[in-house]
């Protein structure tokens, strides 16, 4: 087993969420009142949107300072040899100059009993259907020479998945995502680093922008962007409003110029045919840059249209939002509220260990959740009879369609990080504590037959999370002899 040291230690000192944000002063809307010792606010100000905000802290940082790579990893990714990771500590998904390291949230047991998935041979390509696609681990395609990856799971991997489906994507220090464009919207959440984002719209508006780990950008369907990481790489994961949307159908620059008859190239960009004589023969995708001037305004290029409004951003510093602390965890959320440009509405809930996220259903949208950190069990209940209770590791991806009742509770020791993620312009969700709550006592009482005590110790407002202890053959919650008071 080779050793391998990266750059700099010290990176590892990443400070994941800043707490330079506003006074929550211009609040966009009324917030009902929450438990006892609940504080902050559960959208964050108008001024976390788009560009013109601090510079970001450059010490977030995605580096991978420690790995081994197994025999077989340095060989050519085309000869594809067998990668045996089951002892390796932090297997990363690397095939000799395909792939890189992964800093992002990994379910190792998954990677380590998949070599052949999450590292794949290079001879591999697309998706083989009705194959074995376990939770949480998907294709990982690289990009070019140590550029990065991108892994995804859409309804290939989940059939349930129809409403959104996501992406995982590593790019090294100064890789850049090839400029693009979609069919679908993309949300994205930065899970590690920091990237310059770019987007012109049909009105020549542009934007750009400098984001860090825990921010976010939407890019509307159609809406051609660029991405780059900055000098620490970046991991993010994107979210499709379209679950049967793939990484892999992307419109790319490279292709649509070797894709275009050339003489029609040249009279577009009014010059001679021998302009295209270096174009790319085959796309880029993922694949290493030059470094990014530090300084945005250098890149911020506008014209005629001027800027993209500040109420239509593309970008939101959600890393910059204090979450709404309440007992047992914290929630906090971006959405058209605050958010309109975007398609996608999400919370980003901590759930301490052996607290839970109440009972609850989403009215109009399925849930497309993933863990960031921590160990959790989801049971869902779908009308009229069936559930299934699920176990989560950080990595993985759960989907849970619209009205159908869950919990999310923490069954580990570490906090559990998760982005709840909704295709609705506002997110929503009925807590069916607080619905028993506010239905007449005689009806509840006659209906699931609870005493009188245990029904006028049910809260009236909305938990979102319920405390609990790490003891988990606990099944006596009562709290000082009664439940917490309404
Ligand atoms: C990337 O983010 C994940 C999730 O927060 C964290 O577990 C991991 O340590 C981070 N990686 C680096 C290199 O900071
Ligand atoms: C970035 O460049 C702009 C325009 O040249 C300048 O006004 C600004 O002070 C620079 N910012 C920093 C942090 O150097
Ligand atoms: C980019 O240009 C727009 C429009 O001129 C301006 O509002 C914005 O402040 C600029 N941003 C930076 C970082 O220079
Ligand atoms: C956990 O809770 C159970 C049930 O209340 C109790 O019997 C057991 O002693 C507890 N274990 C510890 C380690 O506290
Ligand atoms: C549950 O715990 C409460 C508070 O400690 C206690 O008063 C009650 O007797 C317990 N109930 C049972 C059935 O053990």
């Amino acid at each position: 087993m080779a050793s391998y040291t990266g750059l700099l230690a010290a990176c590892l000192a990443a400070t994941l969420i800043s707490t330079s944000a506003a006074a929550p002063a211009s609040m966009p809307t009324t917030q009902a009142a929450g438990p006892p010792g609940a504080t902050g606010q559960l959208y964050g100000p108008e001024t976390l949107e788009g560009p013109g905000g601090e510079p970001v802290d450059t010490a977030d940082s995605a580096i991978v300072s420690h790995y081994d790579l197994v025999p077989g990893q340095q060989e050519e990714a085309d000869i594809g040899l067998y990668l045996d990771l089951s002892a390796v500590r932090s297997p990363q998904p690397i095939r000799g100059t395909n792939g890189g390291t992964d800093p992002g949230p990994q379910n190792l047991m998954y990677e380590k009993a998949n070599p052949d998935l999450y590292a794949r041979p290079g001879t591999d390509a697309g998706d083989v259907r009705n194959a074995k696609w376990p939770m949480g681990l998907s294709t990982n395609r690289p990009g070019l020479n140590g550029a990065g990856f991108a892994r995804q799971q859409n309804t290939d991997e989940l059939p349930a998945a129809t409403a959104m489906a996501g992406v995982d994507m590593r790019l090294s220090p100064h890789a850049y995502r090839e400029l693009h464009w979609h069919s679908a919207g993309e949300w994205s959440y930065i899970l590690n680093g920091s990237v310059r984002v770019g987007a012109m719209d049909d009105l020549g508006q542009t934007t750009y922008d400098d984001l860090t780990t825990g921010d976010v950008w939407f890019f509307p369907a159609g809406m051609p962007h660029s991405i780059q990481a900055l000098g620490e790489g970046a991991e993010f994961l994107l979210v499709f409003d379209d679950g049967s949307f793939s990484e892999d159908a992307t419109a790319l620059v490279s292709e649509l110029f070797l894709r275009t008859p050339k003489q029609v190239l040249a009279k577009d960009l009014k010059t001679d045919i021998s302009a295209f004589d270096n174009i790319p023969q085959d796309e880029l995708y993922i694949f290493p840059g030059t470094p990014a001037p530090a300084n945005l305004s250098a890149q911020n290029i506008t014209g005629p249209g001027g800027a993209i409004p500040k109420n239509q951003a593309y970008t939101y510093h959600f890393s910059d939002q204090q979450p709404y602390v309440v007992p047992g965890g914290s929630v906090k959320i971006v959405d058209p509220t605050t958010f309109p440009v975007s398609t996608i509405s999400v919370a980003l809930v901590t759930i301490e260990p052996g607290a839970m996220r109440e009972i609850h259903w989403h009215p109009t949208s399925d849930e497309w959740n993933f863990f960031i950190a921590g160990n959790a069990r989801i049971t869902i209940f779908q009308a009229p009879q069936a559930s299934q209770t699920f176990d989560y590791a950080e990595g993985d991806v759960g989907y849970i369609s619209a009205t159908e009742s869950h919990y999310i509770e923490n069954t580990g020791d570490v906090p559990v990080v998760l982005l709840e993620c909704l295709r609705a312009p506002k997110f929503t969700d009925i807590s069916v504590a607080q619905w028993l709550s506010l239905t007449p006592p005689q009806v509840v009482k006659d209906t699931i037959h609870l005493s009188d005590q245990v029904i006028a110790n049910i809260p009236k407002y909305k938990q979102y999370i319920i405390p609990g202890n790490t003891n988990y053959t606990t099944t006596n919650f009562t709290v000082n002899g009664n439940a917490t008071p309404s």
